[in-house]
């Protein structure tokens, strides 16, 4: 099965020079792992209209949307604005987002919708929040995931692309904990049953489920063992082309052996 990974860049890096200097010796490796694995990179929007020319076969993501079409709405970019750079995935319901920046359950919701009648993917995070523990995420991602997909009916939730993205589990969280495989792979397998009521077994073993904590060069191998894991949404990691490209060879070289 296909592969995704994720680079979120978050409010990174200053200039566009460094932008590209962190994607163009992943744009010109891709070759080696075009089968079975798709790339993406999600830089600041305004990053987004420059890089469109430097990215060939790494797909680029935005890291944010307006739930609205356009119109009076101070600071925000819509899905359509967002096309025409070539943006195919949307990152929703990031913990920093939902935390830092108060975006609630009903606007992630709204959101949703409106990414996917503009014809992108929206990559929808579980696991995001304040209190999040490590040993109550079931219940947490349990509640984020239905009002997720409230709105949606069984076709729509099919074109999503979900991440577990457990906020202790962030390298720039305070304390952050490493989270193992075997829990990663466990609540990815949540997340599938989730699915499975939704759009039937079937159908969820299809669906493509990331892990989203910390993932990098030193610890990517403990993710890539679990066939389960469809791939990873980095963080830091993924500004250091060096390390991100370790991660991509790494998830590369576990699907074809799978
Ligand atoms: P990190 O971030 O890879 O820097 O820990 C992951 C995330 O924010 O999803």
């Amino acid at each position: 099965m296909t592969k995704l990974i994720i680079g979120n860049w978050k409010m990174n890096p200053e200039t566009i020079e460094q932008a590209r200097g962190i994607l163009l010796p992943i744009e010109h490796k891709m070759h080696l792992v075009q089968e079975n694995l798709e790339v993406c990179v999600c830089p600041p929007a305004v990053f987004l209209a420059p890089l469109n020319h430097t990215s060939h076969n790494v797909v680029l993501g935005a890291q944010n949307v307006s739930w609205l079409d356009g119109g009076p709405l101070t600071g925000e970019v819509s899905g359509s604005q967002l096309k025409q750079w070539k943006v195919k995935y949307v990152i929703l319901g990031h913990s920093e987002r939902r935390i830092y920046l108060g975006e609630t359950e009903e606007m992630i919701s709204k959101k949703i919708v409106q990414v996917l009648k503009t014809r992108l993917v929206p990559v929808v995070c579980l696991g995001g929040d304040k209190a999040a523990k490590k040993d109550e995420m079931k219940p947490l991602v349990t509640r984020q995931f239905h009002a997720a997909i409230k709105n949606l009916d069984r076709k729509q939730i099919e074109k999503i692309v979900f991440a577990y993205e457990p906020t202790w589990a962030i390298s720039t969280v305070k304390n952050s904990e490493h989270a193992s495989g075997e829990h990663a792979r466990e609540l990815i397998l949540h997340i599938q049953e989730l699915l499975s009521h939704e759009v039937g077994e079937a159908r969820a073993k299809n669906m493509l489920i990331l892990y989203g904590g910390t993932v990098n060069k030193n610890n990517v191998h403990e993710y890539t063992k679990y066939p389960e894991i469809d791939g990873a949404l980095v963080g830091a990691a993924s500004l250091d082309p060096g390390d991100f490209w370790e991660v991509v060879h790494e998830f590369y070289r576990e699907s074809i052996h799978s």
